[in-house]
């Protein structure tokens, strides 16, 4: 009888961390919605999209023809994942927003054949998404260690584990980590907070470690907007299921029938920036916030905004973070760039 190989018995199931309390995770989305509802103009925070049916419809998205940053992505991905593992010498790789992935798998093959990897980290705040993703890439890579988290990117990651074990501080220094942030995941977070979030990212990795970051890059307007208004309604439901997410979470009774997606490219700002307009005057009832919002008729709401980059702007935000960019990569057509920088010591 061949005896089982031990690594492969260690990776047959994944390791999924659960960092979200139920009760903290229900106060953020009370206080965002609170806040959000009553500021002027009204908005709500992108994170609250992902639920189980969000998850679903952003996986639809990024199959749709009109929706070029998943394909642009993966282009360069498959030009440039050798030298991308090669340029990180990393054992770890750590993905910020993993959803479902897919695109992880090109990185994942090239450290394979370069027998380089030897641990995934899985990060995202929609549980099941992550889990379906760690249960099919253990299957997908034996060998592969894959430690998946359900946290909050924009709290956690102080506690990123990109040591196998906690180690004592006379230890050698652990072999380099890659964190990894795609899908221009980046785009979502407003200017103002970028810097944080960088310097939370450089926080989380110690000198030589690597960021790879993906951005879709500034262009023709017409493009840009096909991209989050498809021609199929997929983005429309997308943003409107956001609606149930309240009407499920807080009770409330938004009818999802009275309000229109949109999406506008703000030139000045160059970001794209989705709403929800009212379509006509009313009332909509919060009761787990005892909220009472009214909506005139026409009134805009946001929901999200998606930055778009320059090369340039984007050397400079990681630059003010300690991440010294190495190299970009874009697309043949310039539609989008992939950037690894590197972790160098700060004071
Ligand atoms: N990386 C994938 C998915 C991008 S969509 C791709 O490139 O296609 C953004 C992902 O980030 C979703 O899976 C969503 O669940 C997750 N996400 C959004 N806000 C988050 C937060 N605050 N903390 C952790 N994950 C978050
Ligand atoms: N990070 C993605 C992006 O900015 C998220 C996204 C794609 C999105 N389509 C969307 C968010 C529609 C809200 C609505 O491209």
């Amino acid at each position: 009888m061949i005896s089982p190989d031990p690594a492969a018995l260690r990776s047959a199931t994944p390791v999924v961390d659960n960092w979200l309390d139920a009760g903290w995770a229900d106060r953020e989305l009370r206080a965002d919605v609170s806040v959000g509802l009553s500021s002027s103009p009204k908005e709500l925070p992108p994170k609250w999209f992902y639920d189980d049916r969000g998850s679903e419809l952003f996986d639809q998205i990024t199959r749709l023809e009109e929706y070029y940053p998943t394909r642009r992505e993966r282009e360069i991905l498959e030009l440039e994942a050798d030298a991308i593992a090669a340029a990180s010498g990393a054992d770890c790789l750590a993905e910020l927003g993993s959803g479902t992935s897919t695109k992880t798998r090109i990185l994942l093959d090239a450290f394979a054949s370069a027998g380089q990897l030897h641990r995934y980290v899985p990060f995202d705040n929609s549980e099941a998404t992550l889990r379906n993703a760690a249960e099919e890439l253990v299957e997908a890579y034996p060998g592969l260690r894959v430690h998946g988290v359900v946290g909050d990117f924009e709290h956690h990651l102080g506690r990123l584990p990109l040591d196998e074990a906690e180690r004592p501080p006379e230890a050698p220094p652990r072999a380099p980590a890659m964190v990894i942030l795609l899908g221009s995941t980046i785009g979502n977070f407003s200017p103002a907070h970028r810097p944080a979030f960088l310097d939370a990212v450089a926080g989380a990795t110690q000198t030589g470690d690597t960021f790879l970051l993906g951005t879709d890059l500034v262009k023709d307007a017409d493009r840009l907007v096909a991209a989050y208004d498809d021609s199929a309604g997929i983005t429309a439901q997308f943003n409107l299921n956001v609606l149930s997410v309240l009407n499920r979470r807080l009770g409330a009774d938004f009818d999802l029938e009275a309000f229109e997606h949109e999406a506008v490219f703000d030139a000045h700002n160059e970001w794209i920036e989705m709403r929800l307009r009212s379509v006509r005057a009313q009332r909509v009832h919060i009761p787990a916030l005892e909220m009472t919002v009214d909506f005139a008729a026409g009134e805009p709401m946001r929901t999200e905004i998606s930055a778009k980059f320059r090369p340039e702007g984007v050397r400079a935000e990681l630059g003010a973070a300690g991440l010294v960019t190495q190299r970009m990569w874009t697309d043949a057509e310039g539609d989008y760039a992939l950037t690894l920088a590197r972790r160098v010591r700060r004071d």
